[in-house]
């Protein structure tokens, strides 16, 4: 069986997750977010207390389970999401992400996800590494200052106290480090469709990413694929 697969990468706070999320529940996908997996793996390193910037540390990951329910990560059988949200995460996550070994475990694992369930993907190497062949690619972006007034009213929710001011430094570090890493880093897909979130509402940009996965594989089975 062919299973299906929609890529959104984009940076930090540009919408990626709400609009994965909803198309995931439109189409009854499953919804892997893959920052949450950095995340995790992040908040794994500090809790055992590896050296963070030695790429070979993080050997656990080989017996860490990842699983993802009702569109959030449970690890080791822990709902991570609100752990994943924690400022010690947050600072470090970045620096986590830019190991090859930590991102040679993920990517692999991701792709399994994906060869055995139809899914809505997001992060920042989805349509350039992880889903090369997804039926549709999207790269999010947004303005800084509209990225962080939506990070704010998202923490809000799991009572975590943070400025704008402090959500706009935190998204231009980490845009810069993900986009400046040398294995991997956040890239638009030559064959991805950008989206401008601080143009157009979220719920136009899941109508738009919707309607067009829908015509592509109406135009497979036109083919008879
Ligand atoms: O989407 P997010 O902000 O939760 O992602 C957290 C970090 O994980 C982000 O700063 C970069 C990294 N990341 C990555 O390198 N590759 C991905 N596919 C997803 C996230």
């Amino acid at each position: 069986m062919k299973y299906h697969s929609i890529a959104i990468d984009g940076p930090a706070a540009s919408g990626k997750s709400t609009v994965a999320k909803e198309l995931a529940k439109k189409l009854d996908y499953i919804y892997i977010d893959t920052g949450a997996m950095y995340r995790a793996t992040t908040y794994k390193a500090l809790s055992i207390g590896v050296d963070l910037s030695n790429p070979y540390a993080y050997s656990f990951l080989d017996t860490t389970e990842f699983v993802f329910k009702f569109g959030e990560l449970f690890m080791d059988g822990v709902n991570m999401t609100v752990l994943n949200r924690r400022k010690e995460v947050s600072d470090n996550v970045s620096l986590v992400a830019s190991h090859v070994p930590v991102r040679n475990k993920l990517v692999m694992l991701q792709q399994n996800i994906a060869k055995q369930n139809n899914v809505v993907m997001d992060g920042r190497d989805i349509g350039t590494v992880v889903l090369k062949n997804a039926d549709v690619k999207y790269f999010m972006v947004a303005s800084v200052e509209v990225r962080a007034e939506r990070r704010l009213e998202e923490l809000k929710k799991y009572g975590t106290n943070f400025t704008l001011h402090e959500l706009m430094d935190d998204i231009k570090r980490r845009d810069d480090y993900d986009s400046s890493r040398e294995y991997n880093p956040l890239k638009q897909a030559n064959d991805a469709i950008l989206i401008d979130t601080s143009e157009i509402s979220i719920k136009e940009a899941v109508a738009l990413i919707y309607n067009k996965f829908k015509s592509k594989l109406k135009g497979e089975s036109y083919n008879g694929n």
